[in-house]
């Protein structure tokens, strides 16, 4: 383990003492977001330290231009960033003449960060003596509001400790911010207006490229010992800037405090002309309910959220943590109310994968989505694919397929490709059969097929295209192989028959047949609409169809296992036990060639399609393929301890599945992976849940039948979770010894438990 500073909560992440070293650490995993917008826990006050600014406002990026050396034909022209947004929060504060500074001051005591995860706040507590030898005491709290989700709200307080003191506030609006990360220097944000009226503030900016107005707002009230006093501000204001100064003697032992509210309006939600007036209304409702009103309903929509998603773990208050940590920033994260949005792999907390769109989503979010959520929240999610048809079908032009063929970029904001680095962009293909799973995944699960006669089967139909042009026979094998490409596991690139690879793209033309028929004979209009839309010819599916049934797949008679790609067996096959600690994580110790030659596994790949398609396989094949890969896998990406951690549980390897467990929960609280600064992992947080649910719940759908088999590992004494099955809420406590289900709904329901029928009644308890 590598880093445990997180005190052990069951609610919150509590840091405690203040290191200048952990600083960027903290600004990543105190996070706050309301699925509009997400920030890091930057300070309000000014801090000369290292630190990563940043805050994001949901949809708004910048286009940076591509920089490869060699450019090659079909690149995407630019990678989307997400883009750190002007800084609402700040707060200078001056204390008799000197800025208050975490890094400079002479002294920090009693330092106390706290995110509270269940009313959704982040706060802050210490004590300072500057170096003009004024003690201050200093209490803070933030929270980005899930009522108006434009809008945040900051209580920050100062009393002096050691004698009577100028204290001055400066609230400000700052536009003069960049990204951390940018490839040519671009500046991204083009001032437009700095205005001010009253104790208001705007400043209305646009995103150069991409032309996304907005309006950056802020108002604040001043209180002595928690009492409103209005007091005379001076104004401040530049081209990028604006601040009011606020100053008061304050005595000793007395509390002077700002109350600031703050956020953004966008014209991706109001029309550009009225930006600032709606800015102007938001504050004027947040001053209205105020600072503990708007407090009171956080909680209350927090409370809200966890009725449904919580997991509650008794006897290990550490995975009790993490899994809460895991759905808090899910939530933080992605709500969706808004079908334009989607998951970005660091969500609002860092820049890093641009905030864009991956294959994660599909794979590991709308599980989660689906059991905690209403299934119109799992939908949205795959009609974003759906509008983005028209674009992949262009995506897979630019690479030469024709005829409608659909390929989903790996990484995207609005549907384009914006990744640019070859062997992903043109290689790591499987993303598309993700998404094809996801559609079956839906309609397996809520039951609810309308969306595959509306929308999804045209998806799909893309897909299919994509596989059958994408294949090509070879003679020598007398089967269809695909070539150059690059699995889940990135640590290998253009290889030749992924196992995962083939295997998806069959499967996906046969579920698109499958699928083409059922749409023909139950809802035969809707089958006329697209097959005249696309063009679908028998012909073509008989192409498709010869390409699933001759399929190549790799496989070993000695190993008896299938091969994730034509060369595994040739490496040298030493396990990553053999590996000496100093040389781990590999991809930040080693070349990218020596990692690319050796057998080391980022993440699931051949285990990750028998995740998919585990009703296809049987559980010795299952133990197989774990004995054999697992051994190789170093789980160097986010995404891969879970899937394990599912199959451990599966194979009733408890022990391991439980460490799988805590490194997936408590991958960013712990820093496995050394790279906690960057950002959160927000889309394998979806996959710590399945771990719990799918893994040691069991939990599966079974010929329309919701299925368990509960375990649990020896150092829990029980935990519960619910799920939304088709309108039904279930819920599940797994203790030691018996499972207890227990259902919300007037109807009963029947359940399989450990393959055997179960019916759960109205409000009586059963148990197993
Ligand atoms: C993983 C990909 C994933 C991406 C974003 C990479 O490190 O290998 O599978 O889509 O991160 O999470």
């Amino acid at each position: 383990m590598n880093q445990d500073y997180i005190k052990p909560d069951n609610w919150s992440l509590i840091e405690e003492g203040f290191d200048a070293n952990r600083v960027k650490s903290s600004e990543s995993l105190f996070s706050i977001g309301n699925g509009a917008m997400g920030q890091r826990a930057n300070f309000e006050e000014h801090y000369s330290g290292p630190t990563f600014q940043g805050s994001y406002i949901a949809g708004v990026y910048y286009p940076d231009k591509t920089r490869v050396g060699w450019w090659k034909n079909g690149y995407p022209e630019y990678f989307a960033k997400v883009l750190n947004a002007p800084n609402w929060i700040g707060i200078n504060v001056s204390i008799n003449d000197e800025q208050l500074d975490l890094f400079s001051c002479k002294k920090v005591e009693n330092f106390k960060r706290e995110l509270n995860m269940q009313e959704g706040w982040l706060s802050r507590c210490f004590i300072a003596t500057l170096n003009n030898n004024i003690q201050v005491e200093v209490e803070t709290k933030r929270f980005l509001s899930l009522d108006i989700e434009e809008l945040g709200a900051i209580e920050y307080s100062i009393k002096p400790l050691n004698g009577n003191a100028k204290v001055q506030f400066q609230p400000y609006l700052d536009a003069s911010i960049t990204n951390e990360d940018t490839n040519w220097d671009d500046k991204f944000w083009d001032t437009l207006k700095v205005n001010h009226k009253n104790h208001q503030a705007f400043i209305e900016a646009k995103t150069m490229k991409t032309d996304f107005y907005t309006c950056t707002f802020m108002e604040s009230k001043i209180f002595i010992n928690n009492k409103e006093t209005s007091i005379e501000s001076t104004i401040k204001t530049d081209s990028n800037q604006i601040s009011f100064n606020y100053n008061f003697e304050v005595d000793k032992g007395e509390t002077y405090s700002i109350q600031k509210f703050g956020g953004y309006v966008a014209d991706r939600n109001y029309d550009k002309s009225e930006l600032a007036s709606v800015s102007k209304q938001i504050l004027e409702k947040a001053k209205k309910i105020g600072f503990e009103g708007l407090l009171l309903k956080q909680k209350e929509a927090w409370a809200n959220i966890w009725e449904s998603a919580d997991i509650n773990i008794t006897g290990d208050v550490k995975a009790q943590q993490g899994i809460r940590f895991n759905i808090f920033q899910l939530n933080q994260t992605y709500l969706g109310k808004d079908s334009r949005l989607n998951i970005g792999p660091k969500g609002f907390t860092g820049e890093k994968y641009g905030g864009s769109t991956y294959w994660d989503t599909e794979a590991y979010c709308i599980p989660f989505y689906m059991a905690t959520k209403d299934q119109q929240v799992a939908r949205s999610l795959l009609e974003y694919r759906y509008n983005h048809l028209e674009k992949a079908i262009e995506n897979a032009k630019n690479i030469g397929l024709n005829n409608g063929a659909a390929l989903y970029p790996m990484v995207t904001m609005n549907g384009e490709e914006c990744h640019n680095e070859w062997e992903i962009t043109f290689e790591e293909i499987h993303r598309n059969g993700a998404i094809a799973f996801a559609i079956f995944n839906y309609y397996r699960y809520t039951g609810d097929y309308s969306y595959i006669p509306e929308k999804g089967l045209e998806v799909l139909i893309g897909i299919a295209r994509f596989w059958q042009q994408r294949a090509n026979f070879s003679k020598e094998k007398n089967k269809y192989v695909i070539l150059g490409v690059t699995g889940p596991n990135e640590y290998e690139n253009n290889v030749n028959n992924n196992w995962y690879t083939n295997y998806l793209a069959q499967w996906c033309i046969n579920y698109t047949i499958e699928t083409i028929e059922k749409v023909d004979a139950d809802y035969h209009s809707d089958f006329l609409r697209i097959a005249k839309k696309v063009k679908l010819s028998k012909t073509e599916m008989a192409l498709w169809k010869a390409v699933a049934d001759n399929m190549y797949f790799p496989y070993s008679e000695k190993h008896q296992v299938f091969l994730q790609q034509d060369g595994f067996l040739d490496k040298e096959l030493i396990p990553v036990s053999k590996l000496d600690k100093s040389q781990r994580p590999i991809n930040q110790k080693w070349s990218w060639d020596k990692i690319l030659r050796s057998p080391y596994i980022k993440q699931a790949d051949v285990l990750q399609g028998l995740y998919f398609f585990e009703d296809e396989f049987t559980k010795d094949e299952l133990e197989k393929h774990f004995d054999f890969y697992e051994p190789f896998t170093v789980h160097e990406s986010s995404l891969s301890p879970c899937v394990h951690s599912i199959q451990a549980a599966k194979l009733g390897r408890m022990e391991q599945a439980y460490e799988f467990y805590l490194r997936t929960s408590r991958l960013d609280l712990d820093d496995y992976n050394h790279e906690v600064h960057e950002g959160l992992h927000i889309t394998s947080m979806a996959g710590t849940w399945m771990s719990i649910v799918e893994g040691f719940g069991g939990m599966r759908v079974k010929d329309n039948i919701l299925s368990f088999t509960p375990k649990i590992p020896e150092q829990w004494d029980a935990y519960s979770f619910k799920v939304n099955f088709r309108g039904a809420i279930i819920k599940v406590n797994v203790c030691q010894n018996e499972t207890n289900f227990e259902l919300e709904n007037e109807t009963a329901l029947q359940i399989l438990v450990n393959n055997e029928l179960v019916t759960i009644e109205p409000n009586n308890l059963v148990t197993v």
